[in-house]
């Protein structure tokens, strides 16, 4: 019989949820992003929503000498920065953590309150958090990022696809399944973009959209021969976006 490795069940159930591949394919894509722009001599990290993002505790050598800001809602960093001290996780001296409720702040004025310098070249990231804000939420922050980054800046971020919001599409039975889940923990998805508009959209807030695909994209891109079993519900996007 096959051995099992410790997590073994818990590794197959992540597998089998359309989350899964959402989320490390998202950091994948963003990362690979980040490394280019590294190259090009950007030395600013700036992860909005950072959540339990770990780029910065297994920083690779290209981002030796990056600063990285984690922005997110106090309660969900106060936790992250609770657990990394009790797992004896020194938190390295490159990371600073701003705790900000960008629903009442913006994301300039948080980044006020770090080393973080407007008007040189900087990376975002807004990974997984678009959707859980309403429309006119996201755009403000399109137009602040694209101030704070008025020195060279570049956004990779994620949406829904507007058509998530459409009672009348046939939608499959894995998007069924991810509403579900995030409807029961009491963060029910709010707003998408239109895949055919969201160049438009960037464009009225100062950035250039520079690259658009689909998680079934991802999936394609980096697990060609399918080895890890991912399946996207087909209404997941990232996309990248200079500012202008
Ligand atoms: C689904 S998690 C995504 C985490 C991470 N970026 C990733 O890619 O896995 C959403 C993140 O958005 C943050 N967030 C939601 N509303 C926020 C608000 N009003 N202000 C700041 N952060 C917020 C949450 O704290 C959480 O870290």
């Amino acid at each position: 019989m096959r051995e099992m490795h410790p997590g073994a069940d818990a590794d197959a159930q992540l597998r089998g949820g359309a989350a899964y591949p959402n989320v490390i394919l998202r950091a994948r894509f963003c990362e690979d992003a980040l490394r280019a722009a590294v190259g090009q001599g950007v030395r600013q990290y700036v992860i909005v929503g950072a959540g339990f993002d770990s780029f910065a505790l297994r920083r690779p050598d290209w981002a030796r000498e990056v600063e990285i800001v984690e922005v997110d809602h106090p309660a969900t960093q106060g936790f992250k920065l609770q657990r990394l001290q009790a797992c004896g996780v020194e938190v390295p001296p490159h990371v600073q953590f701003v705790a900000a409720d960008l629903g009442a702040e913006k994301l300039g004025d948080a980044l006020g309150r770090s080393r973080f310098r407007v008007g040189e070249p900087a990376f975002f990231a807004w990974l997984g958090v678009t959707m859980y804000l309403p429309r006119d939420a996201n755009l403000a922050t399109f137009r602040e990022i694209a101030r704070l980054g008025a020195g060279g800046g570049e956004l990779v971020f994620t949406y829904a696809d507007a058509k998530r919001f459409d009672e009348t599409a046939s939608h499959s039975q894995r998007y069924a399944k991810m509403r579900e889940m995030v409807t029961s923990v009491g963060e029910p998805f709010v707003s998408g973009f239109d895949p055919t508009a969201i160049g438009a959209d960037l464009a009225a807030c100062g950035l250039r959209l520079v690259e658009d695909v689909g998680t079934d994209d991802l999936i394609r891109r980096y697990d060609p021969q399918g080895l890890n079993g991912m399946h996207a519900d087909g209404l997941g996007r990232i996309a990248r976006a200079v500012v202008t």
